[in-house]
């Protein structure tokens, strides 16, 4: 398949470029598009074939469900039980990087939900993603648009990396600004559970709902036989190709020790910019300064992608503080090294 190139300016978009995407959607045909959080990859989310599309574009499993990307938060009347704790949090975080999952109506094809009785709905603010969602007049399924396992895209050079060829078409619209997936949480009456922390922090969504538990999944290994709250926990996302092990300790020690194991193995650091003058000889990426906790969201799927094209046996990691957003970080790279966590201690070194 011939994969449609379109670029799009985010703060100037072509309406003839995003209604021709807006037909491929309507047409049961697949478009990569750009989102404030990270690139999805798009189909009518009351399509049960093109929602299949999806699944063996990316080689996702079926049992893992979508996110349906509505243009207005009012528009999940459509497609999902809403309820007054929904009207807060959409006031609060929409349009924005928050995922609600509520029971779904039979609007949504159980295709969508990987069999779930639940629909995750999302309200995109980029505006491409908006636009095209308006002009596409359903609601759009998307997961992130990246081949199952790998990363997710954060630049259109990911998508067309994972995806030339294999769909209709892609709309470059420049680097996502997050960086890192939605927020996902699910209303139980008037409680949440948070299923994946994202830019929409823990202590943000307190501040609308008194309750806000965090599904162990998020920070813990599932255990054998356990089913995860959320199917796609339970996959090892994000995974690079050489092993990815989490360094924690002192600031100084985890130099050091990083330092040292560059001239024993051939490694590669993802590091602070503070570190970065004095990794003389040593492979790293830099993911920004040590407090800067937006900066390295940003860029940690890039840096993953990245740290495959450079053939070494071994990475390293800071492991992340689980404060605001420090706790997707955490998330996502913690399941990127397998839970595989080492402290540093002087005698280490
Ligand atoms: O930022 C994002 O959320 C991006 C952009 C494209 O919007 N999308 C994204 O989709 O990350 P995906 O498919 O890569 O991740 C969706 C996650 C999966 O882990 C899935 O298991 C979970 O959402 N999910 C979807 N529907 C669910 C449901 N009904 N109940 C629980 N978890 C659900
Ligand atoms: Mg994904």
């Amino acid at each position: 398949m011939q994969t449609k190139i379109f670029t799009v300016d985010p703060e100037n978009t072509d309406a003839k470029k995003i209604n021709e995407c807006a037909d491929i959607l309507r047409s049961g045909g697949l478009v990569a598009f750009p989102t404030e959080t990270v690139y999805g990859l798009g189909a009518m989310a009351t399509d049960k074939d093109a929602a299949k599309k999806i699944y063996s574009a990316k080689g996702r499993p079926s049992d893992n469900p979508l996110i349906i990307h509505i243009a207005s938060p009012a528009d999940a009347e459509r497609y999902a039980y809403t309820s007054e704790l929904y009207y807060k949090l959409a006031s609060a975080f929409m349009p924005g990087p928050l995922t609600v999952v509520m029971p779904k109506k039979s609007t949504v094809p159980s295709e969508v939900t990987g069999g779930l009785e639940t629909v995750a709905i999302r309200c995109p603010s980029h505006p491409i993603a908006r636009e095209l969602i308006r002009a596409a007049q359903c609601a759009v399924a998307a997961p992130s648009a990246n081949l199952s396992g790998s990363p997710s895209p954060t630049e259109s050079a990911h998508v067309i990396n994972d995806m030339n060829g294999r769909i209709d078409a892609i709309i470059d619209g420049g680097c996502a600004e997050i960086g890192l997936e939605s927020t996902i949480v699910s209303i139980d009456g008037d409680t949440l559970t948070l299923l994946r922390p994202g830019a929409i922090t823990r202590d943000a969504l307190l501040c609308v709902c008194e309750t806000v538990n965090i599904a162990s999944a998020v920070t813990e290994a599932l255990k054998e036989n356990e089913r995860p709250l959320s199917p796609g926990m339970k996959y090892r996302h994000y995974a690079p190709k050489a092993p990815l092990a989490l360094i924690d300790g002192e600031q100084n020690d985890v130099t050091e020790f990083l330092i040292e194991k560059s001239k024993a193995e051939n490694c590669l650091i993802l590091a602070y910019d503070e570190e970065i003058p004095l990794l003389t000889g040593v492979k790293y990426i830099g993911v920004g300064a040590r407090q800067d906790l937006e900066s390295q969201a940003k860029r940690l799927f890039g840096a993953l992608r990245e740290a495959d094209e450079r053939s070494v046996d071994k990475i390293y990691a800071h492991l992340p503080v689980k404060d605001g957003i420090g706790l997707a970080l955490y998330n996502r790279l913690i399941r990127a090294a397998a839970h595989t966590v080492i402290t540093v201690t002087k005698k280490d070194i």
